[in-house]
C-alpha cells in the first residue's frame, strides 16, 4: 500500500476517531484532505481552498504557517524541544510567564501550564476547591456556571458545561453544580438594552450566592461570549457586577478566556472591558497562534499564598507530562512579539468597522435574526426549516470556498486577525449565496 497516495488519505480511514462526529456521516461526507495551510486559507490535494473563517477551532490567530511563528518554533526546536518542569524550568516558560502576567497589570502573577482549554478548567476548579481547604474553609466543593455554559469536555470541565447532550450521556459521572441565567443580549425585551438584561441576570446571581455562597467554591463564566453555546454576547455590565458579589459572598470568580482572550473581544482580556481582574484566569487556543497544545491559569497573590508551605499536600497537586512545552511556549511568545509590533488590537478595530459594513446585507436579510458582533467575531441566527441546517450549511459553505461550522442554526464567523477587504468580501459573498440559495 502506498501511504502516500491521495486515495489513501481520502478513503474513509477508520484509523482516525474524529472528534465531536459521528463517524457515520463520513460515509456520505468524508473529512477534506488538507495539504497545506498559507495565511487564511487552507488548501486541499486536488488545489481547492478554503477560508479559514473559524480560526480552526478558534485557534488561529494570525493565519496558517505565519513566518515569524515558523521560524521562532524552528529557533526553539534547534536548542530544547522539552524540558519536564518539574524539578526544571528553561527560557521560553519563564519569558511567558512574565509576559502573560504583564498582560493583567501583574495582579496574576503565577502561571500554572496544561496542554488544553480543559486542562485549564480542571486546574483552576481544582486550585479553587484546595484553596478553600487550605484557608480552612473545606466545604466549599461546588461551582456556578451560567446556563448554556461550556467549559470543555473532561468531567470537571464538563460538571460546569450546560449542555443536555453531555449530560444524558455523562451525566452519570459528573459532579452536581449550579447554574444560573446567561445574561444573553438576545433576551432583550423591546426597549430594554443589554445593561438592562444583564442587571436582571445579576440579581439572579445575587439570589444563588446568598443561598449557596457556603458551598460554593467559584463562579466559572465565559467572559462577554458563550461560544459554543452560539457567540451568545453580553454586556460587560455583568463581568462587574458579578465580580463584585463573588468578592462579597468569599467565591472565587473564574474567567475562562479560553476562546475569548487574545483580542477576540477587542481588547488583549475580555475581562478589561468591565475593568475585572478575576482570581483565577484561564487561557489557551490562541495563546500559541493554533500551532501547539498549550494552556494557562494565572492566579491571584492570595491564592499563590495559600499552597505555599512546607507541606506537600498543601501545594498544588496537579501535573501534565508535557505542562510548559518548550516549543509551544516559544510559539507563545512569537504571537506576543505579533501583537507588539503589529498593533494588532488597533488593526482590528478597523477590520471590525470594515466588516460591519460589508455585512449590512447579511443583517438585513429577511432570514438573518439578532446580527451581532463583539470584537473579531461575529454572529446571526438564520431561520430555516431545512432539517439539519448546521450540515446543510457547511456543505454549502464548502463549496464556496469557505469553512464554517454553525452550531445549530446560529452561523458565525472568527476569522484569523490577518484578514483583508478580498478575504472580507469573499465571506460575505459566500455567506449571501448561500442565505439566498
Ligand atoms: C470557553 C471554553 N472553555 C474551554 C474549552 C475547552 O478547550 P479544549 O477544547 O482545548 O479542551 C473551550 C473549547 O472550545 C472553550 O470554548
Amino acid at each position: 500500500m502506498n501511504r502516500n497516495n491521495l486515495s489513501y488519505i481520502t478513503r474513509s480511514n477508520k484509523a482516525v476517531w474524529h472528534p465531536c462526529t459521528q463517524m457515520k456521516s463520513h460515509e456520505t461526507v468524508p473529512p477534506i484532505p488538507i495539504a497545506r495551510g498559507e495565511g487564511v486559507w487552507l488548501y486541499d490535494f486536488e488545489g481547492r481552498r478554503y477560508l479559514d473563517a473559524i480560526s480552526s477551532w478558534w485557534v488561529n490567530l494570525f493565519g496558517h504557517c505565519h513566518p515569524e511563528i515558523n521560524a521562532a518554533v524552528v529557533r526553539q526546536l534547534n536548542k530544547l524541544e522539552h524540558a519536564m518542569l518539574s524539578g526544571l524550568t528553561h527560557e521560553p516558560v519563564i519569558l511567558l510567564s512574565e509576559r502573560l502576567s504583564e498582560k493583567t497589570g501583574g495582579k496574576l502573577g503565577h502561571c500554572f501550564y496544561g496542554s488544553d482549554g480543559s486542562s485549564a478548567t480542571e486546574i483552576a476548579l481544582k486550585m479553587s476547591v484546595h484553596y478553600w481547604q487550605n484557608r480552612g474553609k473545606p466545604g466549599k466543593t461546588h461551582f456556578l456556571s451560567l446556563e448554556e455554559s461550556y467549559h470543555g469536555e473532561t468531567i470537571g470541565a464538563l460538571s460546569v458545561t450546560d449542555v443536555n447532550l453531555f449530560r444524558e450521556a455523562y451525566g452519570s459521572m459528573m459532579k452536581t453544580n449550579l447554574t444560573v441565567p446567561a445574561p444573553d443580549a438576545r433576551r432583550a425585551k423591546q426597549d430594554e438594552t443589554d445593561v438592562e438584561v444583564a442587571e436582571t441576570a445579576a440579581k439572579a446571581l445575587e439570589a444563588t450566592l446568598e443561598e449557596h455562597h457556603d458551598i460554593l467554591a467559584a463562579l466559572i463564566v465565559e467572559p462577554l461570549v458563550q461560544g459554543a453555546a452560539g457567540m451568545v454576547m453580553y454586556s460587560p455590565h455583568y463581568l462587574a457586577r458579578a465580580k463584585a458579589l463573588c468578592t462579597s459572598y468569599d467565591v472565587h470568580f473564574i474567567a475562562d478566556e479560553i476562546a475569548v482572550g487574545f483580542g477576540r473581544t477587542g481588547t488583549f482580556l475580555a475581562c478589561e472591558q468591565a475593568r475585572v481582574i478575576p482570581d483565577l484566569l484561564c487561557l489557551s487556543k490562541g495563546i500559541t497562534g493554533g500551532y501547539l497544545p498549550l494552556s494557562v491559569v494565572l492566579s491571584s497573590d492570595e491564592i499563590y499564598a495559600a499552597f505555599y508551605d512546607n507541606r506537600i499536600g498543601r501545594g498544588f497537586l496537579h501535573s501534565h507530562s508535557y505542562t510548559g512545552n518548550a516549543l509551544a511556549c516559544a510559539a507563545a511568545n512569537a504571537v506576543l512579539d505579533l501583537f507588539e509590533q503589529d498593533n494588532v488590537l488597533e488593526k482590528n478595530k478597523a477590520r471590525t468597522v470594515r466588516m460591519n459594513e460589508l455585512c449590512r446585507p447579511v443583517r438585513n436579510h429577511p432570514g438573518v435574526r439578532h446580527f451581532r458582533n463583539t470584537g473579531m467575531i461575529w454572529a446571526f441566527e438564520v431561520q430555516s426549516d431545512r432539517p439539519d441546517f448546521s450540515n446543510w450549511f457547511h456543505l454549502e459553505a464548502r463549496q464556496r470556498e469557505l469553512l464554517l461550522r454553525p452550531i445549530g442554526h446560529s452561523v458565525y464567523f472568527m476569522p484569523p486577525y490577518i484578514l483583508e477587504e478580498q478575504h472580507m468580501n469573499h465571506l460575505v459573498n459566500g455567506i449571501m449565496e448561500i442565505l439566498s440559495s
